[in-house]
């Protein structure tokens, strides 16, 4: 298990990442954010739920114009595309995935590398260049890369007593 303060330490230092080195990530680190998706939660289990890994500089370019032209998705060294699988699960196909949107950023975040959920994506597009089924889930497309230049600020944060409510 890993020390509660330090997580949480860990947890606060992420931020999105918008600008990348040009040099790649290695097959490793992907194995490892991969993974990381792989062992997320799912309800009943089902894990329903598929990864494109794009290296390929043109379809990288293809999706950041199809991102309102978010530059950093073409220099990303490489994306992921999680998919929905909407048979196996669909009632919370959504939800899953989400959750392994979530664990591939912090596992990428704990490689120094650096990522940005997107949601702004022409989604029908980017699901015919990609060759993902009309009836799945493109959940989001994840860029990865080494994080050039310093890392950005912390964003805001709303203070926990105007978000919280207690029943006792
Ligand atoms: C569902 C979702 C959609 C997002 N869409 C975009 C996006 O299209 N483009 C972008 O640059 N950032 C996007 N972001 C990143 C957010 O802007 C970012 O997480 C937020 O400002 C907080 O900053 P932080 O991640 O550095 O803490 C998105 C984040 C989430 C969770």
């Amino acid at each position: 298990m890993i020390d509660p303060e330090i997580f949480l330490k860990f947890l606060i230092s992420r931020r999105s990442i918008r600008n990348f080195q040009e040099k790649p990530i290695s097959d490793k680190e992907i194995d490892m954010i991969l993974e990381a998706g792989r062992w997320t939660p799912s309800a009943s289990n089902r894990q329903p739920w598929e990864f494109i890994v794009i290296k390929n500089k043109e379809i990288l370019k293809a999706i950041s114009k199809l991102a309102g032209y978010a530059k950093f998705i073409e220099e990303s060294s490489v994306a992921i595309a999680i998919i929905g699988k909407k048979k196996v699960s669909p009632k919370w196909c959504l939800q899953d995935t989400s959750l392994v949107s979530m664990s591939m950023m912090l596992m990428a975040w704990s490689l120094n590398v650096g990522t940005c959920w997107i949601g702004n994506l022409n989604r029908e597009k980017a699901k015919e260049l990609l060759k993902i089924s009309k009836d799945d889930l493109l959940l989001t497309v994840l860029p990865f890369g080494y994080i050039k230049g310093k890392v950005p600020q912390q964003t805001y944060r709303k203070d926990l007593d105007k978000i919280k409510r207690e029943i006792v």
